[in-house]
């Protein structure tokens, strides 16, 4: 018998675009019934770079939170060619920032003030190596002449690998990995190595980009990759390898910005996020595996507490809606007028 309830520790989620301003008031509440805290990335226009950007971009999130709410935002700082060390001092002295975020400049929103040349922050990363301050990699290279579908592994394989090499002990996640390569890297790789992995790229593969048409609601960085890589995925977040935890990624754009000419990267899933993890776990027979995934192998990699209160699910379908309102426009999150399979109990 398949369960059709489920009681867990309550998750957190270890990547998560918050945006700022009217944005932020109109997503904050989906990720806030859900998760009890999130690694927020600093990508906003222009970006959090320093620990007091930080701390004023963290007071905001909280003013924002629906009355009675509880969340608690753990901040990132996002790493430019001129971030000084002393900036990781900084961080590592304040209780409010968990983490540096390197964007390669250009490969996704907001990433123009990102890292160009790697070598040219190598004093940062010594700093981070010694502080014990998590790098979060967006992993993909830039380069036009290599292929979308191979950004990742070529990251791997150019950069992360001698990354690896040159800081064996910096702690670092390779954030939203998309491919079999990204998997075995991290499963080989030690403790301090981790990654996250969303609930979309868990159930859609690259086919969802051209269903009867092109789907823009469906392009994000890094792109959806074939069935292999995402049955890899799946095999990954479900073998309870301590090494993989949630992080949805979860990026709200408004609806023109993403059906226009050039249309922005980033999948909407807060609104469902849990349900659509519990789902691709039921897809496989490991709901059972589903709390350690979401609730103890991220508070682990961050030396952080698991939490204490609990979440429950069941699996009661429910449609969602169309749109939801986003700032002055909408937003079209994932499975728009379609239905998930589970529902969070009073959520
Ligand atoms: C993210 C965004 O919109 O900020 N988009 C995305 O496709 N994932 C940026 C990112 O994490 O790459
Ligand atoms: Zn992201």
């Amino acid at each position: 018998m398949t369960p059709t309830r489920l009681e867990i520790t309550r998750p957190d989620d270890w990547h998560l675009h918050l945006r700022d301003g009217e944005t932020l008031a109109s997503v904050i509440g989906h990720t806030a019934q859900r998760f009890a805290r999130a690694i927020v990335m600093p990508n906003l226009k222009p970006p959090v770079t320093t620990v007091a950007q930080a701390e004023e971009y963290r007071r905001r999130i909280l003013a924002s939170l629906p009355a009675g709410m509880r969340f608690q935002p753990l901040m990132t700082l996002y790493l430019t060619e001129s971030t000084p060390a002393e900036e990781i001092i900084r961080a590592r002295d304040s209780d409010s920032v968990f983490a540096v975020k390197y964007y390669p400049a250009g490969a996704t929103t907001n990433s123009q003030s990102g890292v160009r040349e790697l070598s040219r922050v190598y004093h940062v990363l010594e700093a981070m190596e010694k502080h014990e301050l998590p790098l979060l990699l967006h992993g993909e290279v830039t380069d036009p002449d290599i292929d979308i579908f191979d950004r990742e592994r070529v990251f791997i394989d150019r950069h992360l690998m001698p990354l690896q090499a040159r800081f064996p002990g910096l702690r670092m996640v390779l954030e939203h990995i998309t491919t079999r390569d990204a998997v075995e890297f991290v499963r080989g790789a030690p403790a301090n190595v981790g990654a996250t992995i969303t609930a979309h790229h868990l159930l859609l593969n690259r086919n969802a980009l051209f269903e009867g048409g092109i789907r823009p609601h469906n392009y994000c960085a890094p792109i959806l990759k074939r069935e292999t890589h995402r049955a890899a995925l799946l095999q990954a977040a479900t073998s309870g390898d301590p090494h993989f935890f949630l992080g949805t990624d979860s990026a709200p754009h408004p609806r023109e910005a993403k059906e226009a000419d050039c249309g922005c990267a980033g999948l909407y899933t807060a609104h469902a996020a849990l349900e659509l993890y519990a789902e691709a776990f039921d897809q496989v027979g490991s709901l059972d595996r589903l709390e350690a995934f979401a609730s103890f192998h991220g508070p682990d990699f961050y030396r952080l507490p698991r939490n204490q209160d609990r979440i429950a699910l069941e699996r009661t379908p429910w449609i969602v809606p169309d749109e939801y309102p986003l700032a002055g426009s909408t937003c079209k999150p994932m499975r728009a007028g379609e239905s998930v399979a589970w529902s969070v109990v009073g959520g």
